[in-house]
């Protein structure tokens, strides 16, 4: 549970690092399964690049319907011009989603054991809801960057509620792309929404037009094990994992389902 100091820091900053969340026992049950669902993955069923642009990824269907379901995305950098492969297929994915948390036994097992619920009804979420599950890879020298973004931009309730949970796999770095956050930035609005489209696909709506503010991003390095609270409107990136080890993290959002969840976000989920 969190203390009074805790929740005064994520109310102030936007964000919250709690060292040692993770054990090195909770870690390799959730990096060893995921790499046994690689192995039993079939490439060919999968046509979906992770991209750093949003527009790109948005017709989707694949993408689209992963919303409770256990699907696996590529790297862009993972396939060449011609569709093969630059890398193995362990290296090739950046990430796993959306619904692990509910389908797969073992990520099951270890994020009850969390019981991330309870932090996020502390943090002000009446009736939580674990929505959406990430294993993100951020692969040796191909894992991508994911550009300054606010998470209720991809899952918008009525009053905005989403809060993110995210755990460090592995050390993040400077080197291997580790999280940067503005830090007091979840006061800012929400800028923009992305959401179904009425012609099929998805688009985003601008919802505040005004620049990101001219504020450094602080660097979030941490160990293996950390968990990173994510305030939904706080601005953060990641940037390209230039180094030859990878950046492991495994993240689940929260909804308060008390709040109108919209039904042109992306991702519509029945469990
Ligand atoms: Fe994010």
């Amino acid at each position: 549970m969190l203390s009074q100091n805790q929740i005064s820091s994520f109310n102030r900053d936007g964000y919250l690092v709690v060292e040692d969340f993770l054990d090195k026992k909770q870690r390799e049950l959730i990096i060893n399964r995921a790499q046994d669902m690689i192995e039993d993955f079939d490439p060919a069923t999968s046509s979906s690049i992770f991209t750093t642009n949003e527009q790109e990824r948005a017709s989707d269907e694949y993408f689209l319907k992963s919303g409770d379901q256990i699907r696996f995305f590529f790297e862009e950098k993972a396939i060449d011009s011609k569709g093969n492969f630059t890398v193995p297929k362990q290296q090739s994915i950046n990430k796993i989603g959306h619904a692990q948390h509910a389908l797969d036994p073992v990520y099951k097992r270890v994020i009850n054991s969390l019981d991330i619920p309870s932090m996020g009804k502390q943090l002000g979420i009446k009736k939580p809801r674990q929505l959406q599950s990430m294993h993100i890879f951020k692969q040796p020298n191909i894992g991508g960057e994911v550009r300054l973004h606010q998470d209720s931009t991809f899952l918008y309730t009525t009053p905005m509620s989403c809060i993110g949970f995210w755990m460090a796999l592995e050390d993040a770095t400077i080197e291997n792309g580790c999280l940067q956050a503005m830090t007091g930035g979840h006061k800012l609005p929400l800028k923009k929404r992305f959401k179904l489209a009425q012609s099929g696909g998805t688009e985003f709506e601008v919802l505040d037009e005004s620049p990101w503010p001219n504020h450094q991003l602080d660097l979030l390095e941490v160990k293996a094990g950390t968990l990173v609270i994510l305030h939904g409107q706080l601005p953060h990136y990641s940037a390209e994992n230039t180094s030859n080890k990878s950046r492991q993290a495994f993240s689940i959002h929260l909804v308060d389902s008390n709040c109108h969840y919209a039904e042109d976000n992306w991702l519509q989920s029945e469990i």
